[in-house]
């Protein structure tokens, strides 16, 4: 039997208060990180996943910026979709909220606040694209487990539980922002019940997994950057960073343009045309360079 398609959601609502005054008015996944709007990298990440169709889900207020930003997708040969989420009430109401635009489809779900870059990446990504049943989360080690959902692993090294911002941190292993989840995803998601800081919890959802011996964990070797952006230095990191690996290697990091182009998504003309929106910028230079 062959897998049917897997589809993306970036979930990028919430209210960025944790980035106030810098939010007040505009979605944090729209903030830049260095040269690109932060949406920009979660949305390459699933698509150096392979995956196409996408659904964006936002607050009232941001989804038409989202939409204004990124269009149909027709520009990087994708298809983008969007839906309002009225409330902040949990990133497992993103699988609710997506199930008829997933119609049956297994799924992959990416904060809108999530980088993740590396060599390594899209090997990673295959691997757990080649599970066709149950969940793949990633984990990765943190410095601050209490902030985080926190993997607690057997001597075997297979997933033991996870829990939700830890008082007693198990581990340093935080599951980050990228889940792939087959099609009961959305099912399981809303047998959810809000838990104690009243959302449905994406740990809770991953636990479900867990418990029927469903969930894969993968680690991130060294070399696999989850970079934060929680904060106003973590943000300013990520940019620090970015324009680093960028200059140094003259490559483009989290750019939907070049991912689309090197997969024979777009031609050299739209590329091109691509370019020309981004104006005499180093990025708009970039894309010629690659056309
Ligand atoms: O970043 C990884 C962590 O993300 C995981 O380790 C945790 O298990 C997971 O619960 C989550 O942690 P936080 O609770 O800190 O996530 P936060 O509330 O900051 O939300 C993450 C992003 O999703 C943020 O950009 C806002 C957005 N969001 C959040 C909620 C609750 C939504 O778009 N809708 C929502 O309902």
């Amino acid at each position: 039997m062959t897998e049917r398609k897997r589809k993306g959601i970036i979930l990028a609502g919430g209210t960025g208060s944790r980035l106030f005054p810098a939010t007040l008015s505009v979605s944090k996944q729209l903030l830049p990180v260095y040269d690109k709007p932060m949406v920009w990298y979660p949305l390459s990440t699933l698509m150096q996943a392979g995956i196409r169709e996408i659904l964006v889900i936002s607050s009232p207020r941001d989804l038409p910026r989202f939409r204004d930003l990124l269009g149909d997708g027709s520009q990087w040969g994708l298809r983008l979709s969007y839906c309002v989420q009225k409330t902040p009430a949990g990133l497992a109401e993103a699988l609710v909220l997506g199930e008829s635009f997933l119609d049956g489809a297994p799924s992959a779900l990416i904060l809108g606040d999530n980088l993740f870059y590396g060599a390594g990446l899209r090997g990673i990504l295959e691997e757990a694209l080649e599970q066709e049943s149950g969940a793949t989360v990633f984990a990765a080690r943190v410095r601050d487990p209490n902030r985080y959902g926190i993997v607690e692993f057997d001597e075997n090294g297979r997933a033991r539980s996870i829990v939700e911002k830890p008082e007693h941190p198990a581990s340093s292993w935080a599951v980050t922002g990228l889940y792939f989840y087959d099609e009961r995803a959305p099912s399981f998601a809303k047998e959810l019940r809000p838990s104690a800081r009243g959302e449905l919890e994406i740990t809770d959802l991953n636990c479900r997994y867990l418990e029927e011996g469903a969930l894969s964990v993968i680690r991130f070797p060294r070399g696999i950057a989850w970079l934060d952006t929680g904060t106003v230095e973590s943000l300013l990191e990520a940019s620090e960073y970015i324009a680093a690996v960028q200059n140094r290697e003259g490559l483009l990091v989290g750019s939907p343009d070049a991912i689309a182009y090197e997969e024979g998504w777009i031609s050299r003309e739209t590329l091109i045309r691509n370019a020309g929106r981004c104006g005499k910028t180093e990025y708009a230079r970039l894309l010629r360079s690659l056309a």
